[in-house]
């Protein structure tokens, strides 16, 4: 199994890839750590804990808090996209206690003990990511993979005309980070997940039959999203963060990528946090793997097949 950390800000696909790291055979998850970005943080500890049950694995996986805000920007949350991130999900609560380790001293520290082994699914704003490259020079040699779910490589963005929302939030930790020195794979907001990483009425139809309560958890937790991505006009709910999860879990699933130079705009007016990301322009050498095409029907499977394992949530 790939042993790995999900760093991420837990509000609708966050939960579903969370659910591929804690109970696909393939992956190994050793940590979960919290980064702000989608919606409140205390709502995204919540919505960590609320996944952790649905999977039964509840007190196995240590759970850490890292940066409530990005490096030098206010925070902006989509909880007019998420809700509370969970559909109002609720649960029993006692018990369930994080780390005291901070998320950033966590993401160094499980590097350093097995260079070259621990990978990384990022998928919210890069802020612990940016934090732990420069609090330790050796952490991007030190991370085999890091597979992060932000911007775009067709200029559509979803927070802004340009912007995709993780590089938007913390545009600085995302450049920061494409300049760091990792092996780095991209799932882009656009065109891959707006194509091919929409979960469709009649997938959520195959879903809701599945009759499990995972399937159940699955329906409530991305009901709270759906209404919005139809008001947007896209037919169905969004899973860039699931779909980042699974292609490290399963490369086989990726179709076609490419090594592009990468990088995000700070300052622009109308540009802040779009990702410019470029192919065989003279002068810039090639920084990422960019995810172009994946098996879309191999993807819906995955997802329906790790929503059918019986779980016994508390
Ligand atoms: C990203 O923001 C959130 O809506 C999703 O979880 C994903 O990580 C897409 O822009
Ligand atoms: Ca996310």
């Amino acid at each position: 199994p790939v042993p790995l950390i999900i760093d991420t800000d837990t509000a609708q696909d966050d939960c579903i890839a969370l659910l591929a790291g804690l109970l696909d055979p393939a992956a190994d998850l050793r940590a979960i750590t919290m980064v702000a970005g989608n919606v409140g943080f205390e709502s995204q500890v919540r919505n960590a804990f609320m996944t952790l049950n649905a999977a039964g694995r509840l007190g196995e996986v240590p759970l850490h808090l890292g940066c409530r805000r990005p490096l030098v920007r206010p925070w902006v949350s989509a909880q007019d996209v998420h809700g509370d991130g969970a559909g109002g999900l609720d649960m029993d609560f006692e018990g369930c206690a994080t780390e005291g380790e901070h998320a950033v001293d966590t993401l160094v520290r499980m590097a350093a003990e097995h260079p070259g082994e621990l990978s990384i699914v990022a998928i919210g704003p890069l802020t612990n990511i940016a934090m732990a490259a420069i609090r330790d020079p050796g952490f991007a040699s030190n991370v085999k993979a890091l597979y992060v779910m932000g911007g775009s490589n067709n200029g559509r963005g979803n927070i802004t005309a340009a912007a995709e929302f993780n590089f938007y939030v913390d545009p600085e930790a995302a450049k920061a980070v494409f300049a760091a020195g990792f092996d780095i794979t991209v799932v882009p907001w656009a065109p891959v997940t707006l194509n091919q990483a929409v979960f469709a009425q009649p997938a959520l139809d195959e879903i809701t039959a599945l009759g499990t309560p995972l399937a159940d958890f699955f329906t409530r937790v991305c009901g709270a999203t759906l209404e919005f991505d139809r008001s947007v006009g896209i037919d169905g709910t969004t899973h860039p963060d699931s779909l980042t999860a699974a292609l490290l879990l399963h490369p086989e699933l990726v179709r076609r990528s490419a090594r592009y130079n990468v990088d995000v705009e700070t300052s622009g007016e109308l540009t802040r946090g779009y990702a410019a990301m470029s192919w065989g322009v003279h002068g810039l050498p090639d920084n990422a793997t960019v995810v172009e095409d994946v098996d879309a029907a191999g993807f819906y499977a995955y997802i329906a097949g790790l929503l059918s394992t019986p779980t016994r949530p508390q």
